[in-house]
Order: structure tokens, then sequence, then C-alpha cells
């Protein structure tokens, strides 16, 4: 029996969080689309399977179902929320219509603590975030009601013969405070996994896999962008193949204070990696001379990022076999939809897509890992803490909160605003909440006083919010002495803002840049 579990997505917004949650538990497991076949879901033989919420209604025309076989194999089952809900269904219960998915907070009584309820007491009262949408109006033949809500709503049910398990809520969200007994349990005790995933695990494995990958004489080139993803990638592969790895990074000039010392200093000095450094801020300028749309500034700086590095690849003595990449799981989840594609809203430009003509293998030692555990991963490497927590960055750079033309002087300006919000949000306790914050550069201009003198200079926006995976995001209420900090010491060392503002604005409907 294999020591993972499988999650088949049914299009749910926590399916991710599932596997998170699974994976906290220091068990292996992967987000398939509820679409594969038995073949390739027998084939991957999962100690347990868990189908996933999804936002369609079992009773809908062309509802997605799970290949029926898997009722079939043997293995612990279970389904949260539209995965109870199919599962009842193909078992030969009913389900009935209920209006739209909805969730709430509900108190559920245990009245079995069998199953995947078995660390809760029966009798207790759980506090549980509840969907609710269709109903089940008769349990599938062999399923017993384990716990009910005060108003009577089934929250959970199994087949105990059959290993079989069904909850109404999510034990996967913060919203459900016990919720990871209830996965743990099926976990640990029901399908039998060891809690074995450790990041301390994974790196011998991955040190393995990628000297099987790069053979003995392999090079493996790696666009280092002082990011944690990037870092934490090279910091592995140099641990597998030592000084074959070579790391470029490119100032572009569109970075923060300090960054490309910093990124010198811990890769170069203190890991001893071969690092070689690009200095190329006048071409990214250049190019941005007069260039005000934010798309536009996006393509140039992507492109002008491909030519460096290329040029870069190309005068160094060796030739490169291999080309290091951050990928996380989530950019190689497949995703399953059924609301229709989503419109490109930004083109992202990352360190690590890189030269589609440079023929190169990739080697992307992080594909399996979810972003948490690559900061995990990273700090098992000896990278520091102030490398591996850093906030996302984007890949343009400052000139995505440069609005309008981006050149030296701008760049500098938002550079030292920058500067001293992180100053200040780092030295706040609760900064480690925080998604990310730093500053943008309006060029509106308005007039102030300063002195006896009058001022006439731009503003300066300052954007501090929380999120959980960047997709969406809150704007952040952060003490009021904090930000007044932050405004007086803008205004007094930054010359050329004369006024400071604050972004309260959550996504949607605004984006956490501001181009
Ligand atoms: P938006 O602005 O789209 O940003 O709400 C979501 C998250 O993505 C980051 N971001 C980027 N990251 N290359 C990146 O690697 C990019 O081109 C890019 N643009 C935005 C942004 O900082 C936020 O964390």
């Amino acid at each position: 029996m294999s020591n993972r579990l499988l999650i088949l997505d049914f299009g749910s917004q926590y399916t991710m969080l599932i596997a998170r949650r699974v994976r906290e538990l220091q068990v292996y497991c992967e987000i398939w689309p509820c679409t594969r076949s038995f073949a390739e879901i027998s084939a991957w033989k999962p100690a347990g399977i868990i189908l996933s919420g999804g936002p369609m209604s079992v009773t809908e025309e062309g509802a997605p179902h799970p290949p029926a076989e898997i009722f079939d194999m043997g293995v612990p089952i279970l389904g949260i929320c539209y995965g109870l809900q199919v599962m009842t269904q193909m078992l030969g219960g009913e389900v009935v219509p209920g209006d739209t998915r909805e969730y709430g907070k509900a108190h559920v009584r245990i009245d079995h603590n069998d199953g995947v309820l078995s660390h809760w007491a029966t009798g207790s009262e759980e506090l549980v975030w509840m969907s609710h949408g269709d109903r089940i109006a008769a349990p599938a033949p062999g399923f017993v009601s384990q716990a009910e809500t005060r108003d009577g709503v089934p929250a959970a049910v199994a087949n105990l013969e059959r290993r079989f398990y069904g909850l109404q809520f999510h034990p996967e969200v913060a919203h459900t405070p016990r919720g990871a007994d209830v996965l743990a349990a099926f976990a640990h005790d029901l399908c039998g996994c060891t809690p074995s995933w450790t990041m301390a695990a994974f790196v011998d494995e991955a040190v393995a896999t990628i000297q099987q990958q790069v053979g003995p004489e392999g090079r493996v080139l790696c666009g280092l962008s002082g990011g944690v993803d990037s870092s934490v990638a090279a910091a592995l592969i140099y641990r597998a193949i030592g000084d074959r790895l070579t790391c470029v990074f490119v100032d572009n000039g569109l970075l923060r204070k300090d960054e490309a010392a910093d990124v010198q200093s811990i890769f170069g000095d203190g890991m001893g990696l071969p690092l070689i450094t690009v200095d190329a801020a006048d071409r990214f300028l250049n190019g941005l001379a007069g260039v005000t749309d934010p798309e536009r500034k996006r393509k140039v700086i992507g492109h002008a990022f491909i030519e460096v590095f290329d040029e870069a690849a190309h005068a160094l003595p060796d030739e490169y076999d291999f080309l290091a990449q951050g990928t996380l799981y989530p950019d190689v989840i497949e995703s399953v939809s059924f609301k229709g594609p989503s419109a490109t809203i930004k083109s992202h430009h990352n360190v690590g897509g890189l030269p589609e003509h440079m023929k190169m293998a990739l080697v992307e030692p992080l594909r399996e890992l979810f972003k948490d555990e690559v900061r995990k991963l990273g700090l098992e490497l000896g990278l520091p803490e102030r490398m591996v927590h850093r906030q996302p960055f984007p890949g343009p750079g400052l000139a995505v909160r440069i609005i309008g033309e981006v050149n030296e002087a701008s760049c500098a300006l938002v550079r030292a605003a920058d500067a001293i919000v992180r100053e200040e949000i780092d030295a706040w306790p609760r900064h480690r909440e925080l998604w990310q914050y730093f500053a943008v550069l309006l060029p509106v201009r308005s007039v102030g006083v300063m002195g006896d003198q009058r001022t006439y200079e731009a503003t300066c926006a300052v954007r501090v919010v929380t999120s959980v995976d960047g997709m969406t995001a809150d704007w952040v209420d952060l003490p009021h002495d904090l930000l007044g900090r932050i405004s007086t010491r803008i205004i007094n060392e930054v010359r050329g803002f004369n006024r400071v503002v604050y972004d309260i604005t959550s996504k949607p409907p605004g984006t956490i840049e501001w181009e």
C-alpha cells in the first residue's frame, strides 16, 4: 500500500487548501482533475481518495462524476460537500437540489465519534464551516448519520464497513478550527499513511532526483530573481550538483533598495555558489523611456530580460544543458473549470519563465511543493529567514509601482519610499501575517507646505494587503500610529513626495500591484 492520498478536484475554491492541510499532516498528496481515468487513478495506488467540493449541483445536467470503479478499490474515500453528494448519488442515495451554494458557521453535534470523527467526542459540539447547497434526502444504503447541526441538517455520514465518509462541512478551512483532526483521522488512522512527508526527507529525495536527471557531467543554469522560489531552487540544485550550477542575476535597475547586494552576499559570498550579476539597468531604462502603458511596460521588460539573460548565458565559458525553474505545485495542478475560461488581467513576467528558444531541458525541483513548503525547504537548506520570508516581488519590479514613465529619478523616489514602508512594517510584530507591503509612485502633484515653503510634488500611495495565494487580497487596517510614522518619514526623508495616501482597495475589485 502506498503512503499517499489522491484528491479528485471538482472545482472547489478550497481544493488546494485540502491538499495543504493534508501535507501539513506530513502526508504527501496530489490534486487531479475529477475527469482522470480509473486506469490512471488505480495505477497511482493512492492509500485513500478525497473527493473535493465543487461549484455545480449533482442534480444538474453535466455535473461531473469520478469514475465509478473507485468505489470498488477497497481504499477509504472521503467526500467533502459536492464530493459527499456525488458519492451519495452514485451509491444509490438521493440528493435534492438546494437554492444556491452558501457557506456559514454552524455548530454540529457529534452523535457517533467513529471514522473521520474519531478525534472528536461523542455528545460534544464542534464549530464548523458548513456549505449549504443540495440536501441529502436519503443517504446511500449502508450509510449512517454521524453528526447534525443544531437545526437538524446532516453534517457527517459514514459507511464504516466500506470506509466511505462524507462531510457537509469543510474541515480544510480555518473557520473549522479543529478540522485538522478530521483530516488526520482520515489520512493517518483510516488510510494508514505515516507522517513522513517532511522537508528534511524531501531534500534527500530531491537531491537524488536532480543528480539523476542532470547526470555526472551536466550543467544547470538558473535565473536568480532574489525571490523565494528561484532562491530555494538554486540552493537545492547547488546541494545536488555543486558548482556545475551557475546562477545569473539580472540587475534591471527596477529592484528594491539593497536587493542586488543582498543576493550577492547570500548566494555568492555566503554560499559560495557561482553567481554572475549582470548590471543591465541602462538597457531596461532605455527601453522604458516614454512608455506609460502598463502592458507595454511589462512586454518591454520581459523582452529585455530574455535578451540580457541569453547574452549572459552565451558569454559563459561552458555549455549548459539544463535550465532551472522555480515552478511550484499550484502552477502545475491541472485545473478543472466549470465556469469557462478567465480573462488575462496582466501578462505576468517571471524570472524562470525563460527564453523559449533556449532549447534546454528544465530542472524544476519545486514542482511538487506549495509556497509554505518552499519556505520550510529554504530554511532546511540553510537560507536566512529574511530571504525565505520575503514578500513576493513582481518580475517587472518597481516599474509596475510607478504610474507613468519609469526613469532613474522615478525609480529612486519609489525605492526610497518602499524602503521606509518595509523598514517600519518589518518592525511591527504582526508583519508575518501580511502578504505584501510597498509604496507606489503616483504622478499626481499636489500643493503642500513644508516649513514656510510652498511645495508642488508627487503622491506616494502605500499598499498593504493580506492574501493566501495572491488571487484575492484584503487591505489591512494597520495601527494608525504606524501609518502616521510611515507618512511622516516618507515626506521628511524622500524629497519629491509631499503627500501620502493609503490604498483601501481589496482584490477584487483592485489588483495587488497598481499596474
Ligand atoms: P496582482 O497585481 O495581479 O498580483 O493582483 C498578484 C500577485 O502577483 C504578483 N505579481 C507578479 N509576480 N511576475 C511575478 O512573478 C509578475 O509579472 C507579477 N505581477 C504581479 C504581485 O506582486 C502579487 O503578489
